[in-house]
């Protein structure tokens, strides 16, 4: 379809009406929604009037069908030209049934699973009305001090690229402006907001363009080459300018380079911030710097609002410039079929029907199955349904299993630890005892723990970090559990009796105090709304773990940033003519996280041939493959996250010492072998050059396969040009 309609539409708006397109607030600014919708960032006094409200493009935080549709209606006989709102909300990981959150869902290796949750959250999502989510979010991840990692899917570039387009797909579809069931995604945050000084949210990020280039960006182009069709833009700074105010990133990288021509829109109040950041001297001049960079939408602050029509008549803003975005803005409407059909998906009865429905719960607990990580098992799991089982501490029921992004998810319609593991055998065997809570314990607590774990055969430790521990503004610079929780587990030590501990948390954790006191260590992350049944699963073995981290568990916060696809430097650890002290090390904890990234455990063991290669050279034509035999050396059936990895051996600049390049998650029955087989190309060895040149070299390479990036085979090949 021709835009002149909407040309011709645009054409027709005062520039008032135009500067009201580009402005989005909160659900309690507008009539009839009832609610106050989903606050996510300081609400300022605005100074907002009706006269605003009703040229205002798009609301964000709103939700339900019968809220929607009211709202809607009220706006478009407020609105004189009968403009529809854009419905916007973060719907990051489910809207009413939450599925784990997306370090969770990443460590599935699954992206199918990933797809689904998100056609799921989309369809349950715009049956209540909403056309927007403000997800995937992107961001790759190296500081588990950071509380937003739980909203990643990692450390990895080409994982997060490939789960960035399993989202997209399951938010979007095919067809975003006939299928009502899907919701227009919005790739965040752009960019490099995984970046911050210290893991300190909303902190500075300064790095190499090539760093940037060959980490951090390749996501959210993946994301973009999928079809997102928006983009939000980060807090921080990106080589000393704000991303909202960042001409280069926005205009240049983003829009000429890579031809995006979807709608942008800044995060919450990231053009406002600009005055604090010190790059806006005041609102008028933060306004005028995010214009210029490309920021269609301004989110919640009203720097737009207040100053583009004196920056136009000024004549320091091309009003061209604001007709492009309001161009964006109404093409999206256009995309998503408002102008038709303005309350979209919007529908009581069918919002009633799935929403919470059963085989979304379903497929909930299913991919809450595969996204929880077995870290430790000395022999204590799977639990049999013979044994008292004493589940002790703070997560066993108190519901905060969702993630802090998980708005209208409800703690109440959450399946427990403690309703899972009843669920599996008799009420009788069950045993339970609070143990402590999440940051406070007493003595009382802790002897009625010992009491009760006296009287079981095996201890459920239910441990981990509340929701607020994590997510936006939830940086911590101690990654070790409470030491109150630290204190039950050492107490329970003393009961004598097998101890698995489950972890419900939103990063990697110090694990110090628990991984050497615990037999067993089930890393559970946020489950989600089915998230008490899934660990159950797992635990009494009716589910194999197959989970795998996509981000490493450092041995202490000391190490971070730890991840696996480091340099070497000149002075590695293990150069057997390195003297001893004169070598790139801690004097007191290892360089090696305690669980490196693609890591984990289930309850069968796999077994790998050596791995062959179909010729030692590789040229621009003839790729090579690489193939390995996986045999299940174990009892029971299981699942096993082959891996592939490559190093270049000498790049124009320093390569990292692993990278990985390709996976595949295989089923294996007791006894069972299969070959797996993986193509490896030129281009999977291109790289960022000092020029940025995207190419790869000519030269030697070692290719590894493995169950994770440390526990690999090696082999070397040559790439000739
Ligand atoms: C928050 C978050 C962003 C979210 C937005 C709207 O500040 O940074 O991820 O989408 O506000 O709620």
């Amino acid at each position: 379809m021709t835009d002149q309609p909407l040309i011709d539409l645009l054409k027709k708006l005062t520039l008032e009406e135009k500067i009201g397109q580009l402005l989005q607030l909160a659900a309690p600014f507008f009539e009839g929604t009832g609610t106050d919708g989903q606050i996510t960032g300081p609400m300022a006094s605005m100074g907002i009037t009706e006269d605003i409200v009703k040229h205002t493009g798009s609301v964000l935080g709103l939700s339900g069908a019968k809220e929607t549709i009211a709202a809607q209606q009220a706006h478009m006989k407020k609105n004189r030209l009968g403009i529809p709102l854009l419905v916007m909300a973060d719907i990051i990981h489910g809207y009413k049934t939450i599925f784990p959150v997306p370090l969770a869902i990443g460590c599935s290796w699954d992206m199918e699973a990933a797809e689904r949750s998100a056609e799921i959250a989309a369809a349950e999502a715009s049956a209540a009305g909403v056309h927007v989510t403000f997800s995937p979010m992107v961001d790759l991840v190296r500081d588990p001090r950071w509380g937003r990692v739980m909203e990643t899917t990692g450390e990895d570039a080409y994982l997060n690229g490939e789960f960035a387009r399993a989202f997209v797909r399951g938010y979007q579809g095919k067809d975003l402006k006939h299928d009502l069931t899907r919701l227009a995604a919005c790739v965040k945050h752009f960019a490099a907001y995984g970046a911050g000084e210290g893991g300190r949210d909303y902190n500075t990020v300064d790095m190499s363009e090539r760093q940037m280039r060959e980490y951090y960006l390749p996501a959210y182009q993946a994301a973009l080459d999928e079809g997102a069709e928006l983009v939000m833009t980060a807090f921080n700074t990106v080589d000393g300018i704000p991303a909202a105010g960042n001409k280069r990133l926005m205009r240049d990288l983003l829009r000429q380079e890579w031809g995006f021509q979807g709608v942008v829109i800044s995060d919450w109040g990231a053009v406002k911030e600009m005055i604090p950041h010190g790059v806006a001297a005041d609102e008028a001049e933060a306004a005028c710097k995010a214009m210029l960079a490309g920021v269609d939408i301004e989110m919640m602050t009203t720097c737009y609002e207040n100053h583009l029509k004196e920056l136009v008549e000024s004549g320091e803003i091309e009003e061209a410039l604001i007709d492009e975005a309001v161009l964006r803005i109404l093409q999206l409407k256009q995309k998503l079929g408002l102008f038709d059909r303005p309350f979209r998906g919007a529908d009581p009865d069918r919002e009633r029907d799935i929403v919470m429905s059963a085989e979304h719960r379903q497929a909930a607990r299913e991919i809450a199955t595969k996204s929880c990580v077995l870290l430790k098992n000395d022999s204590v799991l799977p639990l049999n349904r013979e044994q008292k089982v004493a589940v002790i501490g703070p997560f066993a029921q108190n519901g905060d299993i969702l993630g802090p992004w998980s708005w209208l998810g409800s703690k109440d319609e959450t399946v427990q630890l403690i309703d899972g593991l009843k669920s599996k055998t008799d009420a009788s065997r069950i045993l339970t005892a609070e143990g402590s809570g999440i940051e406070t314990v007493t003595e009382e607590q802790l002897e009625e723990a010992l009491r009760t774990a006296r009287h079981a055969d095996v201890i459920v430790l239910a441990l981990g970090e509340h929701s607020d521990m994590s997510g936006e503004a939830g940086s911590r610079a101690d990654i070790r559990l409470p030491q109150a929780q630290l204190k039950l587990t050492a107490r329970l030590k003393a009961a004598g009796k097998p101890m698995v501990a489950v972890l419900f948390n939103g990063r990697p954790l110090d694990l110090h105090g628990i991984y050497d006191v615990a037999d067993a260590v089930l890393e559970a992350w946020y489950p989600g709304t089915e998230g008490g049944a899934a660990v159950a699963d797992l635990l009494y073995g009716d589910r194999n773990p197959s989970g795998r981290l996509t981000m490493s568990f450092p041995f202490a916060v000391g190490q971070v940033p730890v991840y696996y696809n480091h340099f070497n430097t000149g002075r590695p650890q293990g150069v057997p003519d390195a003297q001893v002290r004169y070598v790139s090390q801690y004097l007191d904890i290892p360089n090696e996280p305690l669980y490196p990234f693609g890591y984990g455990l289930g309850y069968t063991t796999f077994g790998y041939s050596n791995p062959a290669i179909s010729s030692g050279v590789m040229t621009v034509d003839q790729p090579l493959t690489v193939t390995v035999h996986v045999t299940n050396t174990g009892s029971v059936a299981g699942e096993e996250v082959v891996q592939l990895y490559v190093r270049d051996l000498s790049g124009e600049v320093v390569r990292p010492v692993k990278e990985l390049k390709d996976f595949r998650k295989i089923k294996l029955q007791p006894g069972e072998t299969q070959e797996v087989s993986f193509q490896l190309t030129e281009e999977q060895l291109r790289y960022h050059h000092a020029d940025l040149a995207f190419a790869s070299d000519a030269g030697k390479f070692s290719v590894f396969v493995g169950a994770n990036s440390r526990d690999v085979q090696e082999l070397e090949f040559r790439l000739d040009k």
